[in-house]
């Protein structure tokens, strides 16, 4: 990973980290997720992009809770996707946003 994406992420996370609880998915996904998520940026960063279906397919294929399971705990294999995305949001908003996501990605 060369400086440059590093310095993208580390301002990345900050913006995620000030993320707070909400009962809109859509807005939540903006303000802790849209900024690896979104499709302009994801393949850099080896996320599926929302509204990727290429990207999402094989994922959505390992079933719903896979997915809670990565979005709650972090990425086993990429720690880019950190636990809860960096963000603050609680189980069940955090579980919408990934309803959203996949929502908007199939
Ligand atoms: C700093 C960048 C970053 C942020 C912020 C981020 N993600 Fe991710 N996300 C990733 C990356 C990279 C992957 C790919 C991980 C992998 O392949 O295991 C990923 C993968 C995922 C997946 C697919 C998991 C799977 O098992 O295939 C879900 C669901 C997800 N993110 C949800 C979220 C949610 C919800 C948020 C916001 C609360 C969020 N992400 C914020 C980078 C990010």
């Amino acid at each position: 990973m060369n400086t440059k994406l590093l310095m993208v992420l580390s301002g990345m996370a900050a913006i995620s980290i000030s993320g707070q609880v909400s009962a809109d998915a859509a807005s939540d996904y903006t303000t802790n997720c849209n900024s690896c998520h979104n499709v302009a940026i994801a393949p850099a960063l080896q996320a599926p992009g929302v509204g990727d279906k290429a990207a999402w397919a094989p994922r959505i294929a390992k079933g719903m809770d896979a997915l809670y399971h990565t979005a709650l705990n972090g990425s086993s294999v990429n720690p880019v996707m950190m636990p809860r995305g960096g963000s603050s949001l609680g189980d069940d908003a955090l579980k919408a946003v990934v309803d959203y996501m996949v929502s908007q990605s199939k």
